[in-house]
């Protein structure tokens, strides 16, 4: 099914693309080569034109790569809830990256569109991504937020509290509409990283828990979902969870499903009412390092669909219509960020015990830094950088890329080992930074934020141009 207004793109590979041809195994995008001369280059553009034309740092997104895992996921859920008999939906999470461009693809690919701002809804229907294929997330909507999304017919709002219950259906009678809704839960399962938690107790803003529960037993959960079912102003299309971000162990979406599945059932129980929809949220995994492996689609989904047909048998409830967001997993490995190196300072580190060996580490500085990539900082996220301008047969040595913000915390790669003649004028690249890098910029020290570049088919184009200090000067009324 094609969201956009345009033909989706047939075929029925479920597998993702895998990473340009490098034998060490680095997540460069899909179409990523290394040329003779050992220029790197992405859909079919050398880094060095990029540069050229577009300046450093930028963001090189490759279109290519970003629509085969658009279809990969569509293609790999469609396929398994075929085969349990239910229908899917997978909405592209536009906080990991959301240009009109990027939107677009994502419509052309069958992919819906999920946002989390009216900002991000705006980006999606600039898109002419149609209202009913969008989705409205946030735990603190605003009133003109709410009603935008009324306003562009968006397909559903998630509901994140009590309160918002009846700001939504106030503003849906103030217009004259019927707000299709869905509740956000919380279900106990956190997961992120390999492992998932599950645990009785919820902290935090999101959604309403399914575990915490009054003396009768009635969780907010299935009180907020009894609420929504008396109000004539709402349509309640259905049970919301998303469990966490960066998951690599598949079996917390199989225990969410199950935990959401039984409200369903209580619900049904305790009104009569039958909700058509689940939506288990984002957060697949993606490879930042060589070592890293992503999670593939088509098993999970197998998975998710196996655990979700046997539930509905136990609890002799039809199946819902299915389905999912994620956000960094199409669009993180389609990107890379390129920066041109300019101070090259050794660094003598000495141990911090008498044993420890004294060693020399390779600060390698470039021109941007935590304004354009937040996530080391913020996270403490590992990624992996190379020289891709030319090939060097010089030693290798342990270095650090760092920006060029006024703190020292300002890291881009912890760890990384370049050719010891890295030197000013080098572009460097970093790995997989299509997801949360441009959506989380800032102008920290008044930086400009680079700009978001398409590669495909030997061309390069500005989806999003650079800032410029004018841009920034502008905004500042003196
Ligand atoms: N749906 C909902 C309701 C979400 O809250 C999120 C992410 C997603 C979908 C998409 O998750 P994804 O598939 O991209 O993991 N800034 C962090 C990630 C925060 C994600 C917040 N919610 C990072 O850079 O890792």
């Amino acid at each position: 099914m094609s969201a956009g207004g345009h033909p989706a793109a047939t075929g029925t590979t479920t597998a993702l693309p895998t990473g340009g041809a490098d034998a060490a195994g680095v997540p460069w995008p899909s179409t990523a080569r290394r040329r003779d001369d050992g220029e790197l280059e992405v859909g079919g553009v050398g880094v060095g034109d990029l540069a050229a034309e577009h300046g450093t740092p930028a963001y090189v997104l490759d279109e290519a790569d970003f629509r085969a895992r658009a279809r990969a996921y569509r293609q790999a859920f469609e396929a398994a809830f075929e085969q349990v008999g239910a229908g899917v939906d997978v909405y592209y999470a536009g906080k990991a990256l959301l240009t009109v461009a990027v939107a677009r693809w994502a419509a052309q690919e069958g992919l819906r569109v999920d946002t989390a701002s009216g900002g991000e809804l705006a980006v999606a229907l600039r898109a002419g991504v149609p209202g009913a294929a969008i989705g409205l997330h946030g735990n603190n909507k605003s009133d003109e937020e709410i009603l935008a999304a009324l306003d562009a017919g968006v397909g559903r709002i998630i509901v994140d509290s009590r309160v918002e219950i009846d700001r939504v259906a106030g503003l849906a009678a103030a217009r004259g509409v019927v707000a299709p809704v869905m509740l956000r839960v919380t279900t106990g399962v956190h997961a992120g990283g390999h492992e998932y938690i599950s645990t009785a107790h919820e902290d935090q803003k999101f959604g309403l828990s399914v575990t915490a529960g009054d003396d009768d037993g009635t969780s907010p959960a299935l009180a907020a979902l009894e609420a929504i079912v008396a109000r004539p102003e709402l349509e309640l299309l259905g049970i919301h969870s998303h469990i966490g971000s960066q998951i690599l162990d598949p079996s917390g979406f199989e225990a969410a499903a199950r935990v959401v599945l039984r409200l369903r059932a209580d619900l049904a129980e305790r009104t009569g009412v039958v909700v058509e929809e689940v939506d288990l949220g984002g957060g697949y995994g993606i490879a930042y390092l060589p070592t890293d492996e992503a999670l593939e689609p088509a098993p999970v989904a197998r998975d998710v669909a196996e655990a979700v047909a046997a539930v509905c048998t136990e609890l002799s409830m039809p199946l819902p219509r299915f389905s999912i967001e994620p956000g960094r997993a199409i669009v993180g490995p389609a990107g890379i960020t390129l920066y041109t190196v300019g101070t090259v300072k050794p660094v003598t580190v000495s141990g911090s015990s008498a044993d420890d060996e004294t060693f020399t580490r390779l600060y390698v500085s470039v021109d941007g830094g935590m304004s354009d990539n937040i996530r080391p900082a913020l996270y403490g996220a590992d990624y992996h950088a190379e020289l891709v301008g030319r090939s060097s047969d010089a030693a290798k040595v342990l270095a650090r890329v760092v920006g060029k913000h006024c703190e020292s915390g300002d890291i881009v790669v912890h760890e990384v080992v370049l050719p010891s003649d890295v030197r000013a004028g080098d572009l460097l690249a970093v790995a997989a930074t299509g997801a949360y890098g441009r959506s989380m910029a800032s102008n920290y020290n008044a930086l400009t934020r680079p700009p978001v570049v398409a590669a495909a088919d030997g061309a390069s184009r500005v989806l999003v141009r650079r800032e410029t200090v004018e841009d920034l000067l502008a905004l500042d009324l003196g």
